[in-house]
């Protein structure tokens, strides 16, 4: 499995048939979920330490097939036009979700499951983003770097990118784009 693999707009996805998914474990929905198996071994070792600082992480969205991106994609469209979508939800083939390898997280806190958007100015998300380098994931799509990964700023999206590359990229500041256009 290579965990570095750029996969965006310009670099579509290929099925891997060495790909490990393994059923993983959330509150947030009572639906089958999958994840690739050592993306789902970081993100609990980092839930667990989040949960040392009293904070509570929990998994919204992990593995799509093809088939549902496409329906995300869709619905979108409906409801918020085709420009919108664009910047929103990839289209089949180039979402990382479709590797195994990304997670939207949510934070329940005060009994309740706080999501998307509304996760932005928490303590627990501020957290999550200045240290999930340190289990191998990476802020996929940062406020400041729109332009570059053409994606609308995403609090929630996270990708496993194993280790090295993850602290390199937190240090020096930069998406899997610049670390690829620039090697
Ligand atoms: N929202 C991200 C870009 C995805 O659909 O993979
Ligand atoms: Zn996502």
């Amino acid at each position: 499995m290579n965990y570095e693999i750029l996969v965006n707009k310009d670099n579509k996805m290929v099925d891997n048939d060495n790909l490990k998914l393994v059923k993983i474990f959330t509150n947030y929905k009572d639906k089958e979920m999958f994840l690739e198996e050592k993306t789902y071994e970081q993100f609990l070792k980092m839930k667990n330490e989040a949960s040392n600082l009293g904070y509570e992480i929990d998994i919204e969205s992990a593995y799509r097939t093809h088939e549902y991106q496409q329906k995300l994609f869709d619905d979108l469209v409906i409801e918020k036009g085709l420009e919108y979508a664009k910047t929103h939800v990839a289209v089949p083939h180039t979402s990382e979700h479709e590797t195994g390898l990304a997670i939207d997280f949510c934070i329940y806190k005060n009994n309740k499951f706080i999501d998307e958007y509304d996760i932005e100015d928490l303590e627990e998300t501020s957290w999550l983003h200045n240290n999930c380098h340190k289990y191998g994931f990476i802020l996929r799509y940062p406020r400041d770097k729109e332009d570059i990964t053409k994606y609308s700023y995403e609090p929630w999206h996270i990708r496993y990118v194993g280790n090295n590359l993850a602290k390199y990229l937190y240090k020096n500041n930069l998406t899997l784009e610049e670390y690829y256009n620039n090697k």
